[in-house]
């Protein structure tokens, strides 16, 4: 049986890269969820038709990580036939052997609900604005207006909100380094078996 460790969080909280951390640490196959919708959003055209027919070219854009796309990301993620055109995909890549780790919104509570390891990543808003901005090389106010209204949007949607699983473990990187926060996420992983 593969083990599968669901993380979920807000814009920039810093679940990818814990998630990259784990999956090597593990030996496990990773999967950055937001990559999906940011590929939708990116595409043009027909949201449904685009996450439908989504390549792995698609996937390797270099603007995917843009501000921009991520405010498309996250309209068309908002749309249920965009997701529910994506969730095979993300279930079949979870099954991966030995074990694999998605991040994203809604893995522990819709992809993977029977995740080995759930865990839920936040930081202070503040924090992820600043850390956001210097990664994209962007202005830190307008950042932070970016991501609180990308969240917003996240946290009110019809279908797969963003919200923590009931079994999750809530991880509060704001005052962590990055070091500290990846040793903890691999002790609860121990700890959860794998
Ligand atoms: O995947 P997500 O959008 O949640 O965040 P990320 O891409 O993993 O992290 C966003 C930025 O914050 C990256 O530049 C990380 O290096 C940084 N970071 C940090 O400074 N401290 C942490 N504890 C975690 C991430
Ligand atoms: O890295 P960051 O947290 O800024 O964003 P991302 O994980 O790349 O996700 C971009 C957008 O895709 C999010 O704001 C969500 O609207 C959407 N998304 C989602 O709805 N469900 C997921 N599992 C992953 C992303």
């Amino acid at each position: 049986m593969p083990f599968t460790i669901a993380i979920d969080g807000p814009a920039a909280s810093g679940k990818g890269t814990i998630a990259r951390a784990l999956a090597h640490h593990f030996g496990f196959a990773h999967l950055d969820t937001g990559l999906l919708y940011r590929a939708v959003g990116a595409k043009g055209g027909d949201p449904v038709a685009a996450a439908r027919s989504l390549t792995p070219d698609d996937l390797a854009r270099d603007d995917l990580r843009s501000a921009r796309a991520g405010q498309a990301a996250s309209r068309v993620a908002a749309i249920p036939e965009v997701r529910a055109a994506l969730v095979e995909f993300q279930r079949r890549f979870a099954r991966s052997e030995p074990g694999a780790v998605l991040d994203g919104r809604d893995i522990g509570t819709v992809i993977c609900p029977d995740a080995e390891l759930k865990l839920y990543v936040t930081a202070n808003d503040e924090i992820r604005a600043r850390r956001r901005a210097k990664e994209l090389g962007a202005d830190e106010a307008q950042m932070l207006r970016e991501l609180r209204e990308r969240d917003a949007r996240d946290v009110a949607r019809a279908v797969a909100p963003m919200r923590p699983a009931p079994d999750a473990v809530l991880l509060d990187t704001s005052e962590m380094s990055i070091d500290d926060a990846v040793t903890r996420a691999i002790t609860c992983a121990k700890e959860a078996g794998a």
